[in-house]
């Protein structure tokens, strides 16, 4: 059956799920483990990459299991040789790169008074110079396969003030990091986007903030936190041929909350 992805390599840097599963499901599913299942579901081959091998090894697992191709690779973003390794386990297993979406995103520090130096530099090196590195290595690589597309995560919060400073400036960073990287390579047929999830009711949320549904469902016009599967989706689609003529620019995918 021809799918969206077919034939494409997919790396998913983030594709792990570190906290708790939802009650009722078996598997505790993020943004970047449901982007992973997502993509093999729509054909593409995928490499699963994470600072956690255990939590990445899950992902691919669970791809395997639905008949997929998938394997996982340990990185940390934080680390530039990690990066580069990510990008040539991916090679070495699958012989080529096409898609990377870029998941990774943590919260440390709070207000401008309450974060100090070494969680901003933290915060820098995770959120954005990752992002960096992980596009430096795979661009290249994506460029010799003929070209492909890049998704990189960002946030609401890269629009709207939290009190999380470090938070928001780096998810707002990651908005001119994309632009700039979809300008410099759509000669070389490379599209890099930007997606802005709002409240989502991931892995990570679960395992920080815990069940915080009735807390903020009826600020969203759409009266419920988003799921991960449709954060996978929007991704998934600025990944495939849909999105052909899409590049430099964000999709937010928040049930309305930044229109109110
Ligand atoms: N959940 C939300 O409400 C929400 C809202 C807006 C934006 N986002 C963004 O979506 C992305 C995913 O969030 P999520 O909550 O779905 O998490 P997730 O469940 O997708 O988990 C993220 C994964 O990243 C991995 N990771 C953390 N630090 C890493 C590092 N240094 N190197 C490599 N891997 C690392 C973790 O082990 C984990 O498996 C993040 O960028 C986050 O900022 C989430």
């Amino acid at each position: 059956m021809q799918t969206r992805l077919s034939g494409k390599v997919a790396l998913i840097v983030g594709g792990g799920a570190d906290g708790p599963a939802k009650a009722g499901e078996k598997l505790s599913i993020g943004n970047g483990r449901a982007t992973a299942i997502a993509c093999a579901r729509e054909g593409a081959a995928v490499m699963v990459a994470d600072r956690s091998l255990e939590l990445a090894d899950q992902t691919a697992a669970a791809i395997r299991d639905e008949g997929g191709r998938a394997a996982a690779v340990a990185a940390d973003v934080s680390l530039e040789e990690q990066c580069r390794g990510a990008v040539e386990a991916t090679i070495r297993a699958f012989s080529a790169l096409h898609l990377m979406v870029n998941n990774v995103g943590i919260a440390v520090g709070g207000n401008l008074l309450k974060t100090t130096t070494a969680q901003f530099d933290t915060m820098l090196a995770v959120n954005l110079r990752g992002h960096f590195l992980m596009m430096r290595y795979a661009v290249p690589e994506i460029a010799k396969a003929g070209g492909g597309a890049i998704v990189n995560v960002s946030s609401l919060a890269a629009l709207r003030s939290n009190s999380q400073i470090s938070y928001e400036a780096t998810k707002s960073a990651l908005l001119g990091l994309s632009r700039s990287a979809a300008v410099s390579h759509a000669r070389d047929n490379i599209r890099v986007n930007t997606i802005l999830p709002g409240l989502i009711d991931s892995s990570m949320v679960r395992r920080l903030i815990g069940d915080r549904e009735s807390a903020v469902a009826t600020r969203i016009p759409l009266r419920r936190q988003g799921t991960p599967w449709e954060i996978a989706n929007a991704i998934v689609f600025l990944l495939s041929d849909d999105a052909s003529y899409i590049t430099g620019t964000e999709l937010i995918v928040d049930g309305g909350l930044a229109a109110r």
